[in-house]
């Protein structure tokens, strides 16, 4: 086998699989490069999706005719020269590569007039060679146009979506860029019709236009700032929480990034506020030296990688918990301040954590020795005992043979569901009830085309669901075991669930985190009273349920407290 140094096209076209997977990051980096230019206003036209065009226009400083060639090459950009301009990069851009790589996939034309210029200049390019420049008209400014994604690579075409998916990920870019920079103009057009026009206005009108003004009125404002850091931005209150991560919009340094250590730290700072797995809603800029933070460690820049992790992951989360805490703002009902209640006195300290996850664990082993349940003789008590109270409207307490069991009725409800639906899953398909009267929610177009494209895997997951208007779906059947609950929620966790990740994968290696969110939506919500046999009916349920210990997120259903336990507590005995 002989070694070969690539044609250059070649080159390029590999590295368009990095940056360039489809048309919404073709509009991504065309922004970036607007923005970049100083742009105060950005028009996108999009047709087809995206994939027959994506057009941005701006106002920004033009380029030079004797640089629109380089424009296009590879490596070639006027945004940094050495290795400090790289550590210090504040642009979006840097790597000099991205007009070349949608060069090599796709006709791209640049129309662009410096300021000084008396004219504006032309150049084509298709498939990477650019042709020759031309003299055109234009205001100072650059338009890039990018048309017919992939026209030579058809193998990449193929891997396309229709045309509202991706326009919906085109969308989601813009909105992105949008929220960042309220002090601009910006506008969207897609086949010809107007989806947005947004005139300059300040950041919190525009969370309200792009985010909804529930967002807006329910949102924390944030501003803190320490040792050269700052976070400023909306904290969105609990009633703006969602079953899905998508409404978390975090910037650095004016940048969109997926960041873990963020998320992980804006999802501590919200631990208490919000329970079991409602996903807060925020837009939340984090601004910092830029030689603090290494944007350079993935083409498409969503990621980073911080000098001094733990103190931005500190700062983050305090500055988000203060603000977000009760005083701060007015004090948010929340059933997580009654779950955790902090010791009140060292007597109830002294029940430690070690004893009671000892207790746990010596009962689960007890609980889980092979099939004692099913051979129980009739009058000996079940091992989780009898329901005696509810406590809260969060915990039942039940009386058995050891003592006291305590459980978390929403964590137990929701394991049982899963099983239920796991169980149902393997068997072929999730039973399914027609509603009586379906349930209509207000659904974007990703969210509208997601459903007609996987019917197959909604019903086999028990969901049956039809597009009543273009921004419309009702559930028209639901899974039996969830058909009294959150239907419409429901749905929609799936359906996110679909688009991020596809019915393949939804179903196979994301299956338990597809039924875990579904189970999430029936489980009896915490507050709700039930009657003593409908506890008791749960802790039945829990019984004969495999792995019903844990809650679908690992964390324990219920806990043994021992009369030997509570002895010790008063002080009884020895
Ligand atoms: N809208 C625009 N206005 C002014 N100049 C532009 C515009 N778009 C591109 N350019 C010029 O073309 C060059 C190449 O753009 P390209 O996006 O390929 O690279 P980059 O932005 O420098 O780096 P990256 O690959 O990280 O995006 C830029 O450095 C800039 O000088
Ligand atoms: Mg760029």
């Amino acid at each position: 086998m002989t070694i070969r140094v690539l044609p250059e096209l070649l080159i390029s076209q590999i590295a368009a699989g990095e940056v360039v997977e489809r048309p919404a990051s073709v509009l991504k980096e065309l922004i970036e490069n607007s923005l970049d230019a100083g742009a105060r206003e950005i028009g996108v036209t999009l047709d087809a999706g995206g994939s027959r065009r994506v057009q941005v226009d701006d106002d920004g400083a033009g380029i030079a005719r004797d640089d629109l060639e380089l424009a296009l090459a590879r490596h070639a950009t006027s945004k940094i020269a050495s290795l400090e301009e790289l550590e210090a990069v504040a642009s979006l851009g840097f790597r000099g590569e991205a007009l070349a790589s949608i060069a090599s996939v796709a006709r791209v034309e640049i129309t662009s007039r410096a300021r000084s210029a008396p004219h504006a200049y032309l150049i084509r390019a298709e498939g990477g060679a650019p042709d020759e420049i031309e003299p055109a008209a234009r205001a100072a400014g650059t338009s890039v146009s990018v048309g017919e994604l992939y026209f030579n690579t058809p193998a990449r075409r193929k891997f396309l979506r229709t045309e509202a998916t991706e326009f919906g990920h085109c969308e989601e870019v813009f909105r992105r860029a949008a929220l960042a920079r309220p002090e601009l103009a910006w506008t969207l057009r897609h086949n010809g019709r107007v989806s947005a026009a947004l005139r300059p206005q300040p950041g919190a009108e525009r969370a309200a236009a792009l985010l909804g003004k529930d967002f807006r009125a329910g949102a924390i404002e944030v501003d803190a700032r320490a040792a050269g850091l700052r976070l400023h931005g909306l904290a969105g209150g609990p009633q703006a929480a969602r079953s899905r991560a998508d409404m978390q919009y975090f910037y650095v340094n004016g940048r969109y990034v997926r960041d873990r250590l963020l998320a992980h730290a804006a999802r501590e700072a919200y631990a208490e506020l919000l329970h079991g797995e409602r996903q807060p809603a925020y837009l939340l800029f984090l601004e910092l030296d830029p030689r603090a933070v290494d944007v350079n460690v993935h083409p498409a820049k969503t990621e980073l990688r911080f000098r001094d992790a733990r103190s931005v992951h500190q700062f983050v989360l305090h500055a988000l918990k203060r603000a977000l805490s009760p005083g701060a703002a007015a004090a948010p009902v929340s059933y997580a301040s009654v779950v955790a209640p902090a010791p009140a006195t060292p007597v109830q300290g002294a029940l430690g954590i070690a004893q009671a996850t000892q207790a746990y664990q010596s009962f689960v082993a007890a609980a889980s020795q092979p099939a004692p349940l099913a051979e129980a003789a009739p009058e000996e008590a079940p091992p989780l005992g009898y329901a005696l109270a509810q406590l809260h409207g969060v915990y039942i307490l039940a009386q058995n043979a050891a003592g006291l069991v305590l459980i978390d009725m929403h964590a137990a409800h929701e394991r049982i569901v899963f099983e239920k639906l796991r169980n149902a899953l393997d068997a072929g398909a999730v039973q399914r009830q027609n509603l009586l009267v379906p349930s209509v929610f207000r659904a974007d177009a990703l969210e509208v085309s997601t459903a007609e494209e996987n019917r197959a895997a909604l019903e086999q997951l028990g969901l049956e669901l039809s597009a009543t208007g273009p921004n419309e779906l009702a559930v028209r059947a639901a899974p039996v075991a969830l058909a009294s609950g959150d239907v419409a929620g429901l749905a929609r966790s799936v359906l996110a669930e679909l688009r991020e990740f596809g019915a393949a994968q939804a179903l196979a290696a994301r299956r338990d985190e597809l039924l875990g969110g579904m189970a999430c939506h029936a489980a009896v919500r915490a507050n709700r009273s039930l009657s003593l046999p409908e506890m008791n009916a749960l802790l039945r349920e829990m019984e004969r349920t495999e792995r019903s210990g844990s809650c679908n997120h690992g964390r324990p259903t219920w806990y043994q407290l021992t009369l030997a336990d509570l002895d010790k507590l008063f002080l009884r005995g020895r």
